[in-house]
This record gives C-alpha cells, structure tokens and sequence, in this order.
C-alpha cells in the first residue's frame, strides 16, 4: 500500500470553541455535507444525547453535557477526513486538550455575536504551543452580531494572528445573504438548506452578486479590500506558520459556508507529517507502523468496564489483529479489537493509516502518552504535556478500612492521566493532592473511586488557583514560606509551585528576584 500517499489524502483536525458557538451543529453539518449521516443530530448533537447508558453517559446526561470524545471518519471526495471531537462542556478536562496532540491543523470556531471567548483562548493557547495551523470559521452569521471587521481586528489585536479573509459576507450579520469568494473571485449565494447539506452553493459573477445585493455587495468588497490591503492576502506559508489565519464567515445550522469550509481544509489544511522521536529523529509516514496514545476513556460500556485508548497513526498502515510493542514497557500488544468511535457510534477499523485514530479496546495496559509500534527498531514519541492545573484537592478514603484500594486507585488514575497526583511532605501519602484543569476531572475521579476501586473519597478543595514548575528544588523554601505558596511534587517528578492568587505569585518575585519559576502549557485564560 502506498502509505505517502494514503497520508497525503488525510485531513485531521479538531473544532476549537467555546461551549455554544456551534461545535456539534458544525460538526453534524460537515457530516452531512460529506454524506455520512443523513439527518443532523445523529452523530453527536442534543438529540443523540438522549437513550445512552454508560456511566459516564449518565453523568453527562445529568448535566446535558458531552465527556466522551473521539474521532469522526468520513470520506470528502477523495480526502479522508478526521475530525477529532474535543469536548464541549463548560469545566475544562486535559482530555480537551491532549486530543489538540494529535491533530494536524484546527477549526476555531466563533459566535459572530460573542467573538473570542475564554475557553476558545485557552484552546488557542495550545495550539499555539503546539504551533497547530489555525482556520477561522465566524458562525451564527445568520444571527445579529459584531461587525465582520471587529471582529477580524479582534483576532489580530488579542492573539496576534493576521485574519486572511477567504470569504468575505454580503451584508451585516443578522441578514445572511451570501459571501464574496475570495479565493475563487466569485459569490456565493446564500440558499436555505437546512438540516439536508445536499444544496450546492449557487455561485454569481461580479456583474450578477451587484444586480441581486447592490450597495452590499459593494460594501463588502470595500471592506475585503481594506483588509486584503492591510497585510491580509491569504498566503499560504502564514498559514502554516500559524502567524495568520483564514477566516470564514457562515451559519452552521443553515449549513451555510460548511462546503467552503471543507473545501479549505482539502485545499490547505497539512496532512499527517512525519512526528518527531524523542531522540529528536522524524518518522517517516512510510516507516513500520508507529502511534501514540492521546486519549484513555474508561467505562464507556456499562456492561463490562472496558476501557478503550485512543491512538493517533504516525507511520505506517495499521492492521486490526497485528502485534504491536508498546515502548513504554516493551510488551506486545495485540490489536484484535480495534474501533472507532464518536458519539453513540461504533465499528471496527480494520486498516489506518498516518493521521487516523484507532480505539484499541480493552487496552488496559496502555496509557496517556504511551507509543506503540511494529517492527524494529524501537520508537518512542515524547510524552504529552501536562496542563497547568487551575484546581486543587486534598483527597481522603472516606473509610479508613480500604486505604489499600484508596491508594491503587489513586494511582491508577494519576497513571492515567484523569487527574494529577500531588504529594507533599506536610500531608505525606494518606492525603495526596489532586489537580486538575477543570473540576469536572475530581468528579470523574470520585466516581471512579467509589464504583471502580471500591474506596470512597473526601475531597477538601486547596485554596489555589495559579501553578508554576519550581526550576530548581532547593528554592522550595522560598516558596513554602509564603503564608498563600506552597510546593507539591507531582507523580513525574516535577515540583510544581501553587499560589492562591496570581498576585501573591508576583509578590512572591518581587521579594525573591533570584526564584525560577517556569510557566505550564495552558495557563491563565
Ligand atoms: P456547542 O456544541 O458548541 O456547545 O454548540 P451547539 O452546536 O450545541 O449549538 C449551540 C446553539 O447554537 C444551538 O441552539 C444551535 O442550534 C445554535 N447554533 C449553532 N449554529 C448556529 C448558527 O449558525 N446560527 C444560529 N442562529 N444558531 C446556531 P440551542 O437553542 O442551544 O439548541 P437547539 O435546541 O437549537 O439544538
């Protein structure tokens, strides 16, 4: 199998958004566009929320959000097109985060009316990190909003990108009528089509777009030309640099600007590339197969409580029922029951290639960050980042009589990244401190501590908010002398330093100039 070439034809992407700017409903609607599912809501929106059983579902259910994420395949032509689901609830998890790991470029997603919100930053901020290509798709246009040029400054003025307009809208938001096609130098006409996808976009020459939108249509060439003069010609290499972004305008729900969208990504969107060892040394996509572990998601059936890892390809084709090695323990692994997931669907994978993403079921043994591959010589990726922590708990066994089970368990969710595990010397290993990004993760964890592990927890949150990693261990006391600081050292090792405020972190400099302290992936927002 020509596995460049199957690497070349693939898209893998994640939406970016703040919760209600229309993640499912684009994601259906790019669905539908591609022919996957025939009816919008099938795959992941509200109404397929409803009749699911696990007990994560239940939770989610109770609290009309959506935890379990995966990846989306589905053919665009001759493009395969991933979309990796990240969560959409408002409490932030790592898990959000970890999926951005595993994609080549990303969809931010804006409410024409809300612009930049702060969770589409804080996912921002990761792919800055990760130096992810970023295309901007402005929704809800059909709705009163900003002002298209606001909102375009915005992106430059508050996270330093460039907006390349790719289609520009005729008329304000409130009043969908069409778009200028930049790209093409042509006009789409706005046709209602919603919920079906199949309508083609009605395209109009200059002469046409002015005889139907008139003084609009002349507007919105004003303005497209203000901001192509201004630095925002789209070139490619920005792109990809992830110093400008494209920006579309468009109504998920009417499926408005969706087939631009994916049009875009076909035409500019990377593909899988070859991903760094930790010796620094790229994988070539047509090497033996290679993956990494992004995503671990326990008790999605609730029947029996399997437990399914998610891994992205690197290199090579992957085949359901091959023996893989897993690098961190050099084990085999067999892959005899591979799937993909999303939403409520399932089915089984039988060959992937770079770019795709394998479910590998009852993977027990697998965790976050893991990398598995066939063949010799070994490989291993570098290991996921963690986030920086914004949340913080001492946890008790709630019954003293199972400390054993309260400590497995404990690790094992540390081990799996569900929450991270801090311990110090004050509180010593009976009371670990969790951390976690978003406090969804501690419910999670009490969960799966009372119905997994068998040993009830008492949570008793700390008064931090802000973590940095202490550079060098012997500055401890500095920081523990601090009546608001303290330092934990985290299960990999690292100390991290906690301050109850951002400001008694900068006080804390102020008196101690000479004190390291390095800033964590994802912070602040
Ligand atoms: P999320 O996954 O990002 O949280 O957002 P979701 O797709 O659930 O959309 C949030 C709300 O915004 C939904 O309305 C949805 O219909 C609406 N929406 C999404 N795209 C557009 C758009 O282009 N234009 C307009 N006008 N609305 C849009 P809801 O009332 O919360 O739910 P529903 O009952 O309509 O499903």
């Amino acid at each position: 199998m020509d596995v460049p070439g199957e690497a070349g034809r693939r898209r893998t992407f994640a939406v970016i958004s703040h919760p209600d700017a229309g993640k499912s409903t684009l994601t259906e609607a790019l669905a539908v566009h591609a022919r996957v599912i025939s009816e919008a809501g099938a795959v992941h929106g509200k109404a397929g929320r409803r009749g699911v059983t696990s007990d994560w579902m239940e939770m989610e259910r109770a609290r009309g959000i959506s935890i379990t994420s995966a990846a989306l395949q589905f053919a665009y032509g001759d493009t395969v097109i991933n979309l990796l689901d990240t969560p959409g609830h408002a409490d932030f998890s790592e898990d959000t985060y970890r999926v951005l790991s595993a994609v080549d470029s990303a969809v931010m997603l804006l409410d024409a009316a809300k612009g930049l919100e702060p969770q589409t930053l804080k996912l921002f901020d990761v792919c800055r990190y990760r130096g992810i290509p970023v295309i901007t798709f402005i929704n809800k246009w059909d709705r009163p909003g900003r002002d298209a040029l606001a909102l375009c400054d915005e992106l430059t003025d508050r996270i330093g990108l460039t907006a390349m307009p790719v289609t520009w809208p005729i008329g304000q938001a409130g009043q969908l009528r069409g778009a200028l096609d930049l790209a093409e130098g042509n006009v789409i006409r706005y046709q209602s089509a919603a919920g079906g996808g199949g309508a083609p976009d009605l395209r109009l020459d200059a002469t046409q777009a002015e005889a139907e939108f008139g003084d609009d249509w002349l507007r919105a060439r004003e303005e497209a030309d203000l901001l192509l003069s201004a630095g925002g010609e789209f070139d490619l290499a920005r792109f990809t640099a992830a110093t400008a972004t494209p920006v579309l305008f468009g109504a998920a729900v009417r499926n408005f600007g969706v087939r631009r969208l994916l049009d875009l990504l076909v035409d500019i969107a990377p593909g899988p590339a070859p991903r760094l060892d930790t010796g620094h040394h790229p994988r070539a996509l047509d090497a033996p197969f290679s993956a990494f572990v992004f995503k671990v998601q326990t008790g999605m059936d609730p029947a029996h409580r399997d437990q399914i890892a998610f891994a992205r390809v690197c290199s090579g084709e992957f085949e359901r029922g091959m023996v893989v090695t897993n690098a961190s323990t050099r084990r085999p692994f067999a892959t005899k029951y591979a799937q993909q997931v999303f939403g409520q669907q399932r089915s089984t994978v039988d060959t992937a290639y770079p770019g795709d993403v394998v479910g590998l079921v009852n993977a027990t043994a697998l965790r976050v960050g893991d990398t598995l591959y066939a063949g010799k010589p070994p490989v291993r990726f570098p290991g996921l980042p963690s986030f920086a922590p914004a949340h913080f708990a001492v946890a008790r066994p709630a019954d003293l009589g199972r400390a054993k089970q309260f400590r497995k368990g404990v690790e094992q969710l540390g081990a799996e990244g569900v929450v991270q595990v801090l311990r110090s010397d004050r509180r010593g290993d009976a009371a670990p401190v969790l951390a976690a990004v978003g406090p969804m993760q501690f419910e999670v964890a009490a969960h799966r501590m009372e119905h997994e592990f068998t040993s009830p927890i008492r949570l008793e949150q700390l008064p931090y908010r802000a973590a940095r990693r202490l550079v060098d261990p012997v500055q401890r006391g500095l920081v523990d002398s601090g009546a608001r600081s303290e330092v934990l050292t985290r299960l990999d090792g690292t100390d991290l330093a906690l301050f109850a405020e951002e400001m008694d972190l900068r006080l804390l400099i102020r008196r101690f100039p000479e004190l390291e302290l390095e800033t964590l992936v994802a912070e602040g927002g």
